[in-house]
């Protein structure tokens, strides 16, 4: 991964707004909700930003160039498999899959592991409501996800930066955990190629690259699935990848962070500031071992 701690926002080279489809019947957290974690108080990001400086390897590894790498993604005809170990497996169309649950907006941390980050309103719902639909069976302890495999939509995944598909991992108490987002939009729209069309996952406590982008497989299974980036550079990347500012990345500390479009330096905190909803999860494990 490019470290890309050299933000430069004098230096943009995309321009454009976003004109996907606004989200209709949006539900916001209600006053109170705070406890929940679902509304960070912190200033959002700009949309300029969220959606012009970006990560996803199967358009360019250029974070400024992915939205026009991307601008003429198609993602009519979306299905999403849901399989493994379930009583119920099944292909969802994307609007069956949005039916799940009412469109909730969610306003969170993202901590990239390169050491920057933003605050982004989500559109989504758990991914638990989805989990619950095709009945888990007791035997299932981690959930893999998996990214369209499409070279000819997606032209980054002609070369070899990475091994695609994109595959990522959770284990199953944290695939449930309702801060957990299967995310269809953001500021009120459905999300831009960029960002992840038509559906992603977002897990806030932890590396942005957890939060894996064009989803079309989630399968339940009995041992830790294989996840890029770890296979990628292990010693660089774990499996839990949960945000530590006391576990510095080989390569970089994981004290502090710049906020996209800020400037100055926030620290870092322990699970993305998360702690109070996740920390229990992770009772008993070395969190230094299992980065
Ligand atoms: N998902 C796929 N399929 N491919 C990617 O390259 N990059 C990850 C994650 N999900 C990535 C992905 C990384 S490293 C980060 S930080 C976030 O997406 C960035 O999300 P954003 O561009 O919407 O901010």
């Amino acid at each position: 991964m490019a470290t890309g701690l050299l933000y430069r926002r004098l230096n943009h080279v995309a321009t454009g707004t976003v004109d996907t489809p606004l989200i209709k019947g949006l539900t916001t957290p209600a006053a109170g909700a705070d406890a929940t974690g679902f509304r960070a108080a912190d200033p959002a990001t700009s949309l300029r930003d969220i959606t012009h400086y970006n990560n996803f390897y199967e358009f360019s590894t250029d974070k400024e160039g992915v939205a026009g790498a991307s601008a003429t993604f198609e993602a009519k005809g979306w299905q999403v498999s849901v399989e493994g170990l379930v009583r119920k497996p099944r292909v969802f169309d994307l609007d069956e899959l949005l039916k799940i649950s009412p469109p909730e907006e969610r306003i969170y941390r993202m901590r990239c592991v390169e050491a920057w980050s933003m605050v982004i309103p989500w559109v989504g719902f758990s991914l638990s409501k989805l989990l619950e639909v095709v009945e888990p069976l007791s035997a299932a302890k981690y959930v893999a996800f998996e990214t369209l495999l499409d070279p000819k939509r997606m032209p980054g995944q002609r070369s070899q930066v990475l091994d695609w598909p994109y595959v990522e991992g959770l284990r199953m108490d944290e695939a449930m955990h309702p801060l957990t987002l299967l995310a269809s939009g953001l500021y009120g729209r459905a999300l831009p190629p960029q960002d992840g069309a038509p559906i992603r996952l977002v897990v806030p406590w932890k590396y942005g690259f957890k939060g894996i982008k064009s989803l079309v497989k989630i399968k339940l299974v009995p041992t830790q699935p294989r996840t890029s980036w770890s296979a990628q550079a292990p010693n660089e990347y774990g499996f839990y990848a949960n945000v530590n500012p006391q576990v510095d990345h080989p390569r970089w500390s994981q004290a502090t962070e710049q906020r996209i479009g800020e400037s100055g330096r926030h620290p870092t905190l322990m699970f993305n500031g998360y702690a109070e909803q996740v920390a229990g999860l992770y009772t008993g494990i070395d969190l230094r071992a299992n980065f």
